[in-house]
């Protein structure tokens, strides 16, 4: 990609010229925030003079005579006080074009050290409600992955599933003396949540149920039959209508190793842990504490209490034997570091969970795990009120509400646009749309920001929203209808040459598809390549106004009809990466 090449060859320039970089100083290219002067600009002579105390145009020049890009740009500019402006040569352009259009990598080159990455996410919780924080879980955790995998390193995606804790001494009360089995059969994960719901209230109220159901959650982790066999018809019912709605939003993991598949592992792991030292046993509960190693502002073991520091200990094996979510993730990271052989472990969970994944990192760190660990945090959703987000009925708002909804919505679109179509494919339209809206409004934000829930602006067809993504898509598609060519498969001569500003610039747009890929892996955030999918669409749609297809000619027709294919095939990734299944209809 054009972006690192000419950084490396701008660092190069300063070594030719003999300048030295000090100690924490990047020296980078990056993309132009104005292209009217270039395609990529540095300020690294300006930032450098500043710290030698030198002239930065003096500097610049110096740096300029060394910088060797002939081969890439047409000229480098020093600009202003000393900003460098580099322009991508018409040659240059259409090289690249070429290998966007011919090769599957669509010009994005492999990562250079390949990883084995484990993806956490999704991992909503048996019998308890789904909320809101796992839409965005699951859409940017799918999303990460797939971008991961594309560049090449080998992603191990894992539904770690809420399937064990104490909600089930409620369910198991409720299961046994209030559940309706043909509201069960309809929709498990309704029933048992309503089940879930009920025994909760009536626990608050009557001190001797919530006995009864503490009774029966005891039984349970004693391994009782029949206690066992409820659980597990929990879990098999939830996973299965789990399983549908993944495959309606087309996400797939490769494991289900939810929290219950650690359960052995557990009281070893807690017995080695307090025999190297990283636990200790504190009023009976046996508890991972601050060692003194770091700083206290960055000991995730220590809390401030009026002004002073406090121990914050990880609790890991409670007074009465029990374990806890955070024993669990531990054993986790030893599976995945020792089965998986992870270089990496992405979490993809909500902000309320930071300092449960600092605490855990830092235990397994303690223990000797050196695989980097990533929390991937993410804000709220709101409702339009800018409140909590709620249903008509004013339910917390969970997953699978909101799919049905926005596929119900998308139906009435497609609907009143594609009156004569076939049922059937209408409700593929409708699904497609429906689900692609979700994500897409999910995908397009900041993962760190809150956002308003908008049915009406996540469905419209205009704005940056997936109908108008999916619809630039859909024209791209139908100019190779007219002309006749089903731009997947067609092979072009390999004859370009821009004549119009529009071109060159939908050119460039094109080639930065990589640069997309790489900035969202080096952030962990889908938004940058849907920021980009939004302006290739804005470039193409100028590009489509400025310059006529289909009534040109010679090479200049040629360089359109390449400009559209890679614009095809950069969009059809793109929303691919995101998650996003494309139709050539809506
Ligand atoms: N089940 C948890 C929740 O709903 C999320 C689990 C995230 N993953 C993990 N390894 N802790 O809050």
């Amino acid at each position: 990609m054009f972006r690192s090449i000419l950084t490396s060859r701008l660092q190069a320039a300063f070594e030719a010229a003999d300048i030295a970089i000090p100690e924490g100083l990047d020296v980078v290219v990056a993309l132009a925030a104005d292209t009217r002067f270039g395609d990529y600009q540095s300020n690294a002579p300006m930032i450098l003079a500043k710290q030698l105390k030198t002239n930065p145009r003096a500097l610049a020049t110096q740096v300029v005579e060394k910088l060797e890009v002939s081969d890439l740009c047409e000229k480098v500019a020093i600009d202003g006080p000393g900003f460098l402006n580099f322009r991508i040569s018409p040659v240059a352009l259409a090289a690249k074009l070429q290998v966007i259009v011919n090769e599957s990598s669509v010009g994005v080159s492999p990562v250079e050290k390949p990883q084995t990455i484990v993806v956490d996410f999704s991992a909503p919780n048996i019998a308890k409600p789904m909320h809101v924080g796992h839409i965005r879980s699951t859409f940017i955790g799918d999303s990460l992955a797939r971008v991961a995998r594309f560049v090449g390193h080998k992603v191990i995606t894992d539904n770690h599933v809420g399937d064990w804790g104490t909600q089930f001494g409620m369910i198991i009360h409720g299961w046994k003396t209030q559940l309706n089995h043909e509201a069960l059969k309809a929709d498990p994960i309704h029933e048992l949540v309503s089940v879930y719901k009920a025994v909760n209230a009536a626990a608050k109220a009557d001190e001797t149920i919530l006995e009864t159901c503490k009774a029966e959650l005891v039984k349970l982790q004693a391994g009782d039959a029949e206690n066992l066999g409820i659980w597990k018809e929990c879990v098999r019912l939830t996973l299965e209508q789990l399983e549908r709605v993944y495959t309606t939003l087309d996400i797939k993991f490769d494991h289900y190793l939810g929290e219950s598949f650690f359960n052995d592992a557990l009281a070893p792991l807690v017995d080695d842990m307090l025999a190297k030292g990283v636990a200790v046993i504190s009023e009976g509960a046996a508890v991972v504490m601050s060692d003194g190693s770091v700083k206290q502002e960055q000991d995730p073991f220590l809390s401030q209490r009026d002004g002073n520091w406090v121990p914050a200990p990880c609790i890991i094996r409670k007074g009465d034997g029990g374990f806890g979510y955070a024993t669990t993730d531990i054993a986790t990271i030893d599976y995945r570091v020792n089965e998986w052989k992870a270089d990496e472990i992405w979490y993809v969970v909500g902000v309320p969970q930071q300092l449960h994944f600092r605490q855990v990192f830092a235990a397994a760190q303690r223990r000797g795990v050196t695989t980097k660990m990533i929390h991937i945090a993410f804000g709220s959703i709101l409702g339009p009120d800018g409140k909590m987000f709620k249903t008509r009925s004013g339910e917390t708002v969970g997953l699978l509400e909101v799919i049905d909804e926005a596929i119900e919505r998308a139906r009435a679109g497609a609907n009143e646009r594609e009156k004569d179509l076939p049922p059937e494919i209408k409700d593929f339209i409708a699904k497609t749309i429906g689900v692609a809206c979700v994500k897409y409004a999910e995908l397009s934000q900041n993962r760190l920001t809150d956002y308003k829930f908008s049915w009406d602006k996540m469905l419209s067809l205009q704005g940056n929203t997936a109908p108008y993504l999916m619809n630039a898509y859909v024209r791209v598609a139908s100019i190779g209808g007219k002309l006749g060519i089903d731009w997947r498969y067609e092979q072009l001569p390999n004859e370009c040459a821009f004549t119009e500003p529009a071109e060159i610039a939908l050119a460039i747009k094109l080639t930065q598809f990589s640069e997309a890929v790489y900035d969202v892996l080096a952030d962990h955030r889908p938004n940058l390549l849907a920021n980009y999918l939004f302006e290739l669409s804005n470039t193409f749609h100028s590009f489509y106004e400025a310059c006529h297809v289909l009534n040109s000619g010679g090479i200049v027709l040629n360089t359109r009809k390449l400009l559209c294919q890679g614009t095809y095939k950069v969009l059809g990734k793109s929303l691919e990466l995101l998650g996003i299944t494309t139709t050539e209809r809506m």
